[in-house]
Parts: structure tokens; sequence; C-alpha cells
């Protein structure tokens, strides 16, 4: 159902790869409540991804950018702006990626040139992102704009390895960008920490089925999906939280709030009492 939460509103999705992404529910979400926006991707991605399938159906234009590189994020912005006809309303980061995670370097053995890049990549990219946009002045007052984050920037999880200290420097970014823009331009900068989900980068995290298992069973609500992270993206977008920023928020069915649940327990204990049987 559309509430048309952003009619009127211009934005920039980066992080679209295929129709598993959160960033391609998102887009998707973000058409449907009347947005109008540009997607950008690597060049890579947009070789061996579907993005022009979202482009299509959006009826989004598609400006090739590695998140890195300052240069291509100020032709994003300039050339969003002149697509779009003026400043943007929200922008999206939806972007990760470890080299010591796809290469199985555990984290008392990281590559530190690995290392790097995946901070680089995946949190880094967020304060260029800020900063370019910033300089240039492209986002219009009130506007919001959005990272995807996971608990682990707080609490340690066997295998998340060295994307967990780029989460939390990318929260870390959204509360100290989030005071300037805001004190300056009113703009909310916000990370959304999100369920385990079964895309691409989420296929990359060790053990991800009994993950996305023991999540579900720990969480009263259950594991969010990456459909009902595009709703919640949506609000935060939209003129109905204005005054949120610099948070954190976890979309998570609860998770982040449990020490242990019944489901959990249970499941425990049939583990203990094969393990007896032995
Ligand atoms: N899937 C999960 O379990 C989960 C949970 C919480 C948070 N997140 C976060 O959600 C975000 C989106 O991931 P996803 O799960 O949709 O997976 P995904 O693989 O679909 O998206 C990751 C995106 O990052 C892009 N990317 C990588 N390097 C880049 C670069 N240098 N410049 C620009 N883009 C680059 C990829 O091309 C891809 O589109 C990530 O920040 C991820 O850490 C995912």
């Amino acid at each position: 159902m559309s509430y048309n939460l952003l009619k009127g509103k211009k934005g920039i999705i980066f992080g679209a790869l295929d129709n598993k992404s959160i960033a391609w529910k998102i887009a998707e979400r973000a058409y449907d409540e009347g947005a109008v926006f540009t997607l950008s991707n690597t060049p890579v991605a947009l070789r061996f991804g579907e993005i022009n399938q979202l482009a299509e159906a959006c009826n989004a234009q598609i400006i090739p950018a590695d998140a890195t590189s300052v240069k291509d994020l100020e032709h994003v912005f300039t050339k969003s702006m002149e697509i779009l006809g003026g400043k943007v309303d929200f922008v999206l980061h939806s972007i990760g990626m470890s080299l010591n995670v796809r290469k199985q370097k555990d984290y008392d053995d990281l590559d530190y040139d690995f290392f790097q890049k995946t901070i680089d990549i995946s949190a880094l990219s967020f304060h260029k992102m800020l900063q370019v946009a910033k300089k240039l002045d492209a986002i219009n007052e009130w506007g919001s704009v959005l990272a995807l984050s996971y608990i682990a920037a707080q609490r340690t999880l066997a295998g998340y390895n060295d994307m967990a200290d780029a989460k939390a420097l990318l929260e870390s970014i959204a509360r100290s960008f989030g005071y300037i823009y805001g004190r300056e331009k009113h703009i909310r900068i916000n990370t959304v920490s999100q369920s385990p989900t079964r895309t691409t980068a989420g296929s990359g995290i060790k053990g991800i089925d009994g993950l996305l298992d023991f999540t579900d069973r720990m969480s009263p609500l259950g594991n969010a999906t990456a459909e009902e992270c595009a709703d919640f993206s949506i609000v935060l977008f939209s003129d109905l939280s204005k005054k949120i920023t610099m948070q954190n928020i976890y979309h998570d069915g609860g998770f982040s709030s449990m020490a242990m649940s019944l489901k959990a327990m249970t499941q425990y204990n049939k583990c203990l009492e094969e393990e007896d049987n032995l």
C-alpha cells in the first residue's frame, strides 16, 4: 500500500546490486511512495548486478561510482541534482564489503591492506558522501541521510570480523556528522541496525544459516526482512521523522534487547539432550 510519504522528494540510493539487496527493496518502496531518485553502484556491480532492471522499473538513472572516491561522489551528487532538477531530500548508504571476510581471514590474522579497504568502503565512504554533499550544498534543509548497520558494532559476533569495526565507525560518523549537519542545515543522519538478511553481502557472514535461525528464535517479533527494512527506511526519509537524528535504530524484531528466549533455550536444550545421548 502506498501512502505518498515521499511525494515530491528527490534522492540518491547507493548499493542496489540485485533483487535481494536491501537498497533494491528501499528503491522499490521509495518509488511506490512517490519519490524520484538516481541509483549508484560501482562499475563492476553495474556489469555483474541487475541494477538496469531496477532503474527501468523505477524510472531512475544510474550513475556509476566507487564510493571510496571523492571525485566519483562529487560526480554522483552534481549529476543527480542535474537529473532531478535540484537538491536532494534523502540519501541511502547501503554499502559494505570486507576482503578479510571474503578471503576467510580470521580476526587475529587480518590482512591490513584488506582491513583499510573494509574501513574505506564500509565506513569512510559514508563520511566522504556527507562531506561532498555538504560542500556542494546538495541536500535540502530537513533532508534525511541513512546508512545500514549491524549489531556487531556493539556486541561481538563470531565471524563478523573487521566489518564489526567498520560498523562501529559508521555509527560514530552518523553521530559526529549528524551534529554538524543538523546544527547548520537541519539535516538528519541516522543508521538502521538491521537483522541478518540473506543478500549477497549477508551471505558472506560465517554460518549465516545458523545465525538467521538463532536471531529469529531470539527475537520476539522474528527477524526483520529486507522489505520491512525498506518500510522503516521510508519513514526515516519522510517528514514523519523530522526530529530523529544521530541515532542508531535497531530494526531487528527485538533481538538487541534479548539475552535468552524460550524458543532459543528449547533448541539449545535439545542439542544438550542429543549430546547426552551420544
Ligand atoms: N544482509 C545483512 O545481513 C545485513 C544486516 C545488517 C546490515 N547490512 C548492511 O546493509 C548494507 C547493504 O548490504 P546488503 O545486505 O543489501 O548486500 P548487497 O551485497 O546487496 O549490497 C552491498 C552493496 O555494496 C556495494 N559496494 C561494495 N563496494 C562498493 C564501493 N566501493 N562503492 C560503492 N558500492 C560498493 C555492492 O556493489 C553492493 O551493491 C551493507 O552496509 C550491509 O553491511 C546487511
